[in-house]
């Protein structure tokens, strides 16, 4: 339950952080190509043994290009839903309503900071490096769904963010400096965000019919599945930047085992580490305990 999280803590916290963009990313701030942007729980280059380790580490660079592409992605579709579900809360609690345009000029913000860094990638990287979209396209997809199950996807998505960088990135020190920092900017405000949302479904739930409830989890997981073939689409995608990026062609086994190993460590970057959070998990059991265990249940096909 989200009643430990008050709009006024929240808020106070989200004003105390203050970075820009122009002060992590861009000009002197450059990405370090001969470091890995990602770490191996997520990157999965290793049991690739067919690579060598240079072509194992422009695969890497490579996710990790996709990594904070898709975030923008993401964005893309979080702010405006959060804001059409700020304006309601527009009148009467101030720090309601002020946590929650906090919120979306963040998520703004780090949509600026992920095409920065895209701009940055393409300046070190040879290749392009394709990747799923256009995010006006999966907005729309997305926002079709019932409210509830967007506002589910999107704490999905920031307490994975949160996991991401406690359990995975901050005490990884081959990782590019630079790159770990834009991470870190980005944890520090995804936390508040990760309270915000609790409390949004919470209030998007509250008065709504056990049915409607289970249609909204049932939209969450339809979206997961959604995800999930973009991530199959993303895989290939990546192969094929692979193949250009060194100037190797796979034989069909070594494809075969690229997908698989691939598209499974992709499922877990960004869907079984947000479905399995213990947060996120707690979210959805007060909605339903059966569609918790349900995740749970799912939670081993995605690791
Ligand atoms: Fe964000
Ligand atoms: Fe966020």
């Amino acid at each position: 339950m989200g009643y430990h999280y008050s709009f006024k803590d929240v808020l106070a916290r989200a004003e105390r952080i203050s970075w820009r963009v122009e002060d992590i990313i861009g000009g002197d701030k450059t990405l370090d190509f001969s470091r890995p942007f990602m770490p191996e729980t997520f990157a999965r280059t290793a049991s690739l043994d067919f690579l060598p380790s240079e072509e194992k580490r422009t695969l890497n660079q490579i996710r990790g290009h996709a990594y904070l592409t898709i975030f923008g992605l993401v964005e893309e579709f979080i702010l405006p839903f959060v804001l059409d579900h700020a304006r309601p809360y527009i009148n009467g609690e101030d720090y309601r309503a002020r946590a929650f345009l906090e919120f979306a000029s963040e998520e703004a913000k780090h949509i600026h900071l992920f095409r920065m860094f895209r701009q940055e990638f393409a300046k070190g990287f040879a290749t392009k490096c394709e990747v799923i979209g256009p995010p006006e396209t999966v907005a729309k997809h997305v926002l079709s769904h019932p409210t509830l199950s967007v506002a589910l996807l999107t704490l999905h998505i920031e307490w994975m963010t949160q996991r991401h960088w406690q359990e995975s990135i901050r005490d990884d020190d081959k990782l590019d400096p630079q790159f770990k920092s834009l991470l870190l900017h980005h944890w520090m405000e995804e936390h508040q965000h990760a309270q915000l949302d609790t409390l949004m479904v919470e209030m998007i739930a509250e008065g709504m019919s056990p049915k409607e409830i289970e249609a909204g989890i049932e939209g969450y997981f339809a979206l997961g599945s959604f995800l999930d073939e973009g991530l199959k689409q993303q895989t290939a995608f990546d192969m094929a930047a692979l193949e250009m990026a060194t100037g190797r062609t796979l034989n069909p086994g070594e494809k075969a085992r690229f997908m698989e190993v691939q598209h499974q460590a992709n499922r877990w970057t960004y869907i079984g580490s947000g479905m399995s959070h213990p947060k996120f998990l707690e979210s959805l059991g007060d909605l339903s305990p059966v569609k918790r265990r349900m995740a749970e249940m799912m939670a081993p096909t995605l690791s």
